[in-house]
């Protein structure tokens, strides 16, 4: 089935900021939209999305630079093709952009495209999704935010993200009703406290804490006043987002609430002490994407205990990942779609990741849509592992709630598995 038209437009995302929506037409009149979200604690090896920039319009965020190219430059190359190959279309979406990181056309409009070409093909094929992009059955485990902070919450906390993940859970929908105990749970202790001003940009509660530890330990009452223990039902998990925290000039990691700095070697046995006395089973980006002796340090001391996640580490690009393989870095890769650009180039990272036997953590981004393709992914790919911010804003719970819908969808063939 041929490509007849491309169209692009701005739409909003989660923060109310500008993004990109573009929408294919196929030969018969059938459509498929793509969507694209963005982040706030970006790595610096991301791919480039492009912004206006210019300050007297919404704030330099507008994308009407990106939304041309789609129309003048983009259109041209995908018109006619069978959206059926996704990976020749991606392939020459790269070509026509000609850099390393899209800036030419800019990622955030080659992926909308790339995103619109996937959702197109599933409906010209009448099927969901997920079983258009892959063979897989297995519902992703979720990582749930609990507490939001970092760059998503004004640095409110020092790590970006206390999240939970429901390691007793037999079903993906058990796991939901654990996170709805102890989110719950948590929302009813801050209100105790008196400290709670909202959520934070992906769901999770924004709270007034003195010290890093403290949040810990209000998770920790949360889980048991939930009705649950520590590390048997529900486990804890932690973005560090350490490159935001990061000075490359003095190497000194630093944290803003509790005006503490650190040098490599003392941050890395401090998160290693974190990790020794809260049940956390998992741990992203703890290091700098620039530290690797840092890094390695940290999986020296933590990465045969628990799941250590490259995110900014990784950007997923194949290289970085490959990158970090060989020096033994960590042992698991998030998957956000627009770091890299294309569909294709995230499911070969996906690949790669579960080859070496690593685990792939598809991800959201703090900039969401109501848009669920993740959702399909993470089960199109057997991914195993989801993190979408909290369970709270539609943004994220409309990925949640596909996940249910696709779980229907499998019947008796979905497959599910707490362990991270
Ligand atoms: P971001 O945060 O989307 O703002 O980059 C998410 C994450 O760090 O995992
Ligand atoms: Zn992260």
């Amino acid at each position: 089935m041929k490509i007849r038209s491309l169209d692009a437009y701005q739409i909003y995302d989660s923060r109310g900021n500008p993004t990109i929506e573009a929408e294919v037409t196929l030969e018969n009149g059938m459509t498929g939209r793509g969507l694209v979200p963005s982040g706030a604690s970006t790595g610096q090896f991301e791919a480039k999305e492009l912004r206006d920039g210019e300050a007297s319009r919404f704030r330099g965020k507008s994308v009407f630079r990106a939304i041309a190219n789609v129309h003048q430059k983009i259109a041209a190359v995908v018109r006619g093709c069978d959206v059926l190959d996704q990976r020749a279309i991606d392939d020459s979406l790269i070509a026509l952009d000609g850099t390393p990181d899209k800036s030419h056309l800019g990622a955030n409009a080659i992926l909308a495209v790339s995103l619109a070409v996937a959702n197109a093909a599933a409906v010209a094929k009448g099927v969901p999704l997920f079983q258009s992009l892959g063979e897989g059955t297995l519902l992703p485990l979720p990582e749930i935010q609990i507490f939001g902070g970092g760059a998503h919450a004004n640095w409110r906390t020092d790590v970006q993200d206390f999240l939970l993940i429901a390691t007793g859970a037999k079903t993906y929908e058990e796991s939901l009703r654990i996170t709805f105990d102890v989110y719950h749970a948590a929302g009813d202790l801050m209100k105790e406290r008196g400290t709670c001003y909202g959520v934070a940009d992906e769901g999770g509660y924004w709270p007034e804490f003195r010290t890093n530890e403290e949040v810990f330990e209000t998770f920790l009452r949360a889980i048991e006043r939930a009705g649950y223990t520590p590390g048997v039902e529900a486990s804890l998990s932690l973005d560090i987002a350490a490159s935001d925290l990061f000075d490359e000039a003095s190497g000194l990691y630093h944290f803003r609430l509790e005006d503490r700095s650190f040098d490599s070697d003392a941050f890395a046995e401090l998160l290693t002490h974190w990790c020794e006395k809260y049940p956390v089973v998992s741990l992203e980006d703890p290091m700098a994407d620039t530290d690797f002796d840092g890094w390695k340090k940290i999986h020296s001391a933590l990465g045969s205990k628990l799941q250590l996640i490259g995110d900014d580490l990784f950007t997923t690009n194949i290289a970085r990942i490959r990158q970090g393989m060989e020096s033994g870095l960590a042992n698991a890769v998030l998957i956000k779609l627009n770091q890299i650009g294309t569909v294709s180039e995230t499911m070969d990272a996906i690949r790669l990741t579960q080859e070496a036997g690593w685990n792939p953590v598809v991800s959201a981004r703090s900039g969401e849509t109501e848009d669920a393709f993740i959702s399909h992914l993470a089960v199109a790919t057997d991914a195993g592992q989801l993190k979408v911010g909290s369970f709270s804003r539609s943004e994220r719970m409309a990925k949640w709630n596909e996940v249910l819908r696709i779980s229907r969808s499998l019947g008796a063939r979905a497959r599910f598995s707490p362990i991270c």
